[in-house]
């Protein structure tokens, strides 16, 4: 019998990463577990989802929860241990850079299970940031380091990884995000929330932004001069609802002129606010490269990012998260409507096609 590949999602960003693959291994009739490790569990961060993106219920839910970065990356190793030693797959998929990613990548390599990760090779060079550090670990015990674009491969090399193991395949992301584009189109969101003609998306998580009450702070300063010239919608992410409670600071951003405060939305409805957008303002990864898929002005609050090729050849500005530089550099889009780029190679919708081929080849001149 032909053994299962497990396709592991945890977080909110891992969603529209697998939906692709699975469903590209699912047309070849491959036996799939589809594992979700419950790092994200609220409805509005999970379950929307798989309702949008078309993907059957997790077939596995490890329930994970909350908790501190050891606490979520070893009891996601526990747990998944089991259920590789029960299911005893031929792969394991691994997608992006949160704690279940590199959680499950660890428990692969002890036990010499196959296992790729989709999206390899991303840098930002700074440690600080915890997805750094689950991206090098990642990458150094997977088998296969499946990238989005050149600059991964060149990151990989220079960390002297086998050129066999490094397949560059493009974003899988944008296969989601073009594969939903009409759909989301059709949604009411921007009417439901009062738009008007021309709002910028705001959305907010990274640690280094809103678990720091100064920088938190700074940015807001920042959002009440940009209010005053464009309406902004704010999906607050759960992280930065909970760290603006605890800072005092949720007051202030509701008093954020023209502000539109809401919870996290599913996929279409973010898609549809997002490509009918003047202006992404995010610290998000995959905004970067979403706005960069559809020509949207992105201004990235954040020092660095690991995603240069949307700086180089897409929309994305890196700003950090000076006031003064987020105000000007949002003005300045408001008044020259930003830069435009192009899109980058590979970043075709086909990636999900890419990545089956490889996989099912590696299973087939490496399987028992
Ligand atoms: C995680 C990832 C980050 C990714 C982000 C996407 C890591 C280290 N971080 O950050 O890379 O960009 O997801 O959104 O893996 N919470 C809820 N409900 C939920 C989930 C979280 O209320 O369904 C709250 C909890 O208070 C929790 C906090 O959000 O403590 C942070 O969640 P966590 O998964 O630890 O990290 P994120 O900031 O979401
Ligand atoms: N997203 C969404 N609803 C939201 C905010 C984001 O559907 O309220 C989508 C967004 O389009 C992208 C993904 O979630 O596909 C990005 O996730 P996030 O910003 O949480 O994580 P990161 O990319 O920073 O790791």
């Amino acid at each position: 019998m032909t053994k299962p590949i497990i396709l592991v999602v945890g977080a909110r960003p891992n969603f529209m990463k697998i939906a692709p693959i699975y469903a590209e291994l699912e047309s070849r009739s491959q036996p799939l577990i589809l594992l979700h490790t419950g790092q994200h569990y609220d409805d509005n961060m999970s379950k929307v989802f798989f309702d949008d993106l078309g993907m059957p219920k997790p077939d596995i839910y490890l329930g994970i929860g909350s908790g501190s970065h050891a606490y979520q990356t070893a009891t996601v190793m526990i747990e998944f241990e089991k259920i590789c030693q029960e299911k005893d797959p031929s792969m394991v998929v691994v997608v992006g850079d949160v704690n279940s990613t590199v959680a499950c990548s660890i428990v692969c390599a002890k036990l010499n299970i196959p296992c790729a990760h989709v999206e390899a090779g991303l840098r930002s060079f700074d440690r600080e940031m915890p997805e750094e550090i689950n991206r090098i670990l990642t990458d150094s015990v997977a088998n296969l380091l499946l990238t989005p674009s050149p600059d991964g491969d060149e990151n990989l090399r220079a960390e002297g990884v086998a050129e066999e193991r490094i397949v560059r395949v493009g974003n899988v992301m944008i296969d989601s995000l073009y594969s939903n584009l009409e759909k989301a189109k059709q949604s009411s969101v921007k009417s439901d929330f009062g738009l008007q003609e021309k709002y910028a998306i705001l959305t907010l998580h990274r640690p280094s932004n809103v678990d720091d009450k100064e920088n938190f702070a700074g940015i807001i300063g920042a959002l009440e001069h940009i209010g005053k010239n464009i309406q902004i919608i704010f999906p607050m992410h759960p992280r930065t609802e909970k760290m603006a409670k605890s800072f005092s600071l949720y007051e202030r951003i509701e008093s954020i002129p023209n502000i539109v405060i809401t919870g996290p939305v599913g996929y279409l409805d973010f898609v549809a606010l997002m490509a009918s957008s003047a202006l992404a303002l995010t610290d998000s990864g995959g905004l970067q490269e979403e706005t960069t898929a559809l020509g949207i002005p992105c201004i990235t609050l954040r020092e660095n990012t690991e995603r240069p090729i949307t700086v180089t050849e897409g929309t994305n500005t890196i700003v950090g998260c000076d006031p003064e530089l987020i105000k000007k550099t949002a003005m300045d889009v408001l008044e020259t409507g930003g830069k435009s780029g192009r899109i980058p190679e590979l970043w075709d919708g086909k990636t999900s096609q890419r990545i089956a081929d490889v996989l099912l080849q590696y299973i087939s001149a490496n399987g028992d």
